[in-house]
């Protein structure tokens, strides 16, 4: 395996292909190490149809064990702020910025738990992520949390002052039309903010939802 700086989905993504001949592709991706620990590739799930596209970091245990995004408890705290903030979630495509699990195994080796992507991780598997921006060309797109917003607007990316606010999703390297994106909190906030600070960071995470809803709203008139 090249060194971290060379680490690239790129070669696995099949050219022409529909969001299922990518889905297939991905199973077999080897374009960075975390696919030899990770049980297997948790591709995007939802319809080409979809208006928004919903981006996570990378899947967690339950999803790993399952193949499906956002399956486990940050999957259940996204459902209940997606329909309080009026998103339906049959317009959405769920999918992460990382497709592997990443983590680290504790209490001999029982325990998986989750660690951060690096860059290097998150820059190669951008073009999973891109080609199913461009298939879909959704009308707006949700980062949630620090990765997908450093996978989609770059490295210098903030949450803490980009959220909540419409921005530009700036073309992918084949000059396909950007778009709007929102970014938010990772749902997996919410679930770490102690008992004070939880109701805050829900009610956030549903405002800045709700920026997008509105964006879908104003886009159906
Ligand atoms: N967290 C994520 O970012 N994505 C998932 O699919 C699950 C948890």
């Amino acid at each position: 395996m090249p060194g971290p700086e060379d680490y690239d989905a790129g070669p696995f993504v099949p050219v022409g292909a529909d969001l299922q001949g990518l889905r297939d592709a991905a199973a077999g991706c080897r374009g960075c190490p975390l696919f030899r620990e990770a049980t297997r590739t948790v591709f995007g799930s939802g319809e080409a149809s979809a208006r928004v596209v919903l981006v996570g970091e990378q899947p967690g245990d339950q999803e790993d064990r399952k193949g499906e995004p956002f399956v486990g408890p940050a999957g259940g705290v996204l459902t209940r702020a997606l329909a309080e903030a009026g998103i339906d979630p049959a317009e959405a495509y769920v999918t992460n910025a990382v497709k592997h699990f990443k983590f680290e195994r504790q209490e001999r080796g029982k325990r998986r738990i989750h660690k951060a992507p690096t860059l290097h991780e998150i820059s190669a598997c951008r073009p999973w992520l891109a080609s199913e921006l461009r298939l879909i060309g959704p009308e707006v797109v949700v980062a949630l949390g620090a990765t997908a917003g450093k996978s989609l607007l770059g490295s210098s990316f903030r949450v803490t002052q980009q959220r909540g606010v419409p921005l530009v999703l700036p073309p992918d390297g084949d000059g396909e039309a950007g778009g709007t994106l929102v970014a938010t909190i990772h749902p997996s906030a919410v679930l770490r903010a102690d008992a004070a600070a939880r109701a805050g960071a829900y009610a956030g995470l549903i405002a800045d939802l709700g920026v997008a809803a509105r964006l879908l709203d104003d886009g159906s008139r």
